[in-house]
């Protein structure tokens, strides 16, 4: 094998075995897992995708006979030659990622989208209105020179239900949502950019409010969410559930802050609900995390039936109980989308198929917000994101 062909393979090698390390840890973090285990997991993905190209460059290239001074694969010891066939394999469902990222299509049912963006950070002149913008924990992330955490999208998407015809003279009713989710209150962004969102959701001037959860990640800062959800309650009913990062903290008080602040707790419940001229079925799901799938009846003389899910991965629940939408957060939109690639990273058994956007999956919708902060503050070609669905009943 000559020196070219043995280092392309090599870095092959080094893709295929990075892609296997971000499977487990995008399975992993789709569990009901302890924060200190799935922490121990991404320790394990560091090393094994640090340390990999030295160990496949030293043992499999500059060996006597290695593939980088002319020898061949069958050269190598077995536990060498088995190692790289499976580093090599993991290109397969690499491929596979960046294959359907690369010809996804939106459903037929999305039938328009206008965005806005707004640069928060610099909409805001001043030293001082910037730290507010910025927060007083911005982590060495957060200065990353191109991170969009501090980007917002304001993004307005128009839904025909999937199934539904429209038939000819029959009235149309449009059903107005807001939803956002993952607000991860931590200190970055600070709270003025959490104000600026909010005065965003309140522009949309929706019929209701939705919110999928990964509400806090330091309950010390309980009240700016309190601040947020209370001023949104005034405009519009609000829906929620809570996601795997209040399940960390104490989650019965945060959904109590919630209910104080005026929203609904709509958690392993379902309720019936009167909006506008449309009836619509309502429910909540905050599984495997917290509490069971709601028991939900069937479909009677609603015109529509929404699920909030934290995370996506509770899909065929979902079509079993004949949702018409469902409604998600959890993914981040991957926070990093990589040029061709696509994103890498998101916390699903699915991996990144469901990381944003609208997709459909049997007769049912499903939106995935990117929402709003993040654990860790770095996102690029991922901002945060409040998206208005604008839903056709017929
Ligand atoms: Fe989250």
């Amino acid at each position: 094998m000559n020196l070219s062909a043995g280092i392309a393979l090599l870095l092959f090698a080094c893709i295929g075995n990075a892609a296997w390390w971000a499977i487990v840890v995008n399975r992993t973090h789709s569990f009901q897992l302890h924060a200190s285990c799935l922490k121990f997991v991404r320790k394990l993905h560091d090393a094994g995708i640090i340390l990999f190209p030295p160990f496949a460059f030293w043992f499999m290239g500059c060996g006597q006979p290695g593939l980088l001074h002319g020898g061949f694969v069958t050269d190598l010891s077995w536990g060498l030659q088995y190692t790289l066939f499976v580093a090599l394999c993991g290109l397969v469902p690499f491929a596979w990622s960046v294959a359907r990222w690369q010809t996804r299509r939106p459903p037929k049912e999305l039938l328009e989208v206008t965005s806005q963006h707004f640069d928060v950070l610099n909409q805001h002149q001043t030293d001082s209105e910037k730290h507010l913008v910025c927060g007083d924990r911005v982590p060495f992330l957060a200065r990353f020179p191109l991170n969009e955490i501090y980007r917002l999208e304001v993004t307005r998407k128009r839904l025909r239900l999937a199934g539904r015809q429209s038939p000819e003279g029959e009235s149309h009713r449009t059903i107005k949502v807001a939803h956002f989710s993952d607000t991860h209150f931590l200190g970055c962004p600070g709270q003025r950019f959490f104000e600026f969102a909010t005065d965003r959701l309140c522009e949309l001037q929706p019929d209701l409010f939705v919110f999928t959860g990964d509400l806090m990640d330091d309950e010390a800062l309980f009240p700016w969410a309190s601040e947020m959800f209370s001023r949104l309650a005034d405009v519009a009913p609000g829906y929620s559930i809570l996601g795997n990062h209040d399940w960390r903290l104490d989650h019965s008080g945060i959904r109590q802050g919630m209910i104080d602040a005026g929203w609904i707790d709509i958690g392993e419940q379902q309720m019936t609900a009167r909006v506008g001229d449309v009836t619509m079925l309502i429910a909540g799901t905050e599984t495997p995390w917290i509490g069971n799938n709601p028991i939900v009846p069937s479909p009677k003389r609603e015109d529509l039936r929404i699920l909030l899910s934290h995370s996506p991965d509770q899909r065929n629940f979902a079509v079993e109980q004949q949702f018409d939408l469902m409604l998600c957060g959890h993914n981040h939109g991957g926070q990093v989308v990589l040029p061709a690639i696509g994103p890498v990273y998101a916390p699903s058994r699915y991996g990144v198929k469901y990381a944003g956007g609208t997709y459909r999956h049997g007769q049912m919708l499903i939106h995935v917000s990117r929402g709003l902060g993040a654990k860790e503050p770095l996102r690029w070609n991922a901002c945060p994101e409040i998206t208005l669905l604008e839903i056709d009943i017929s």
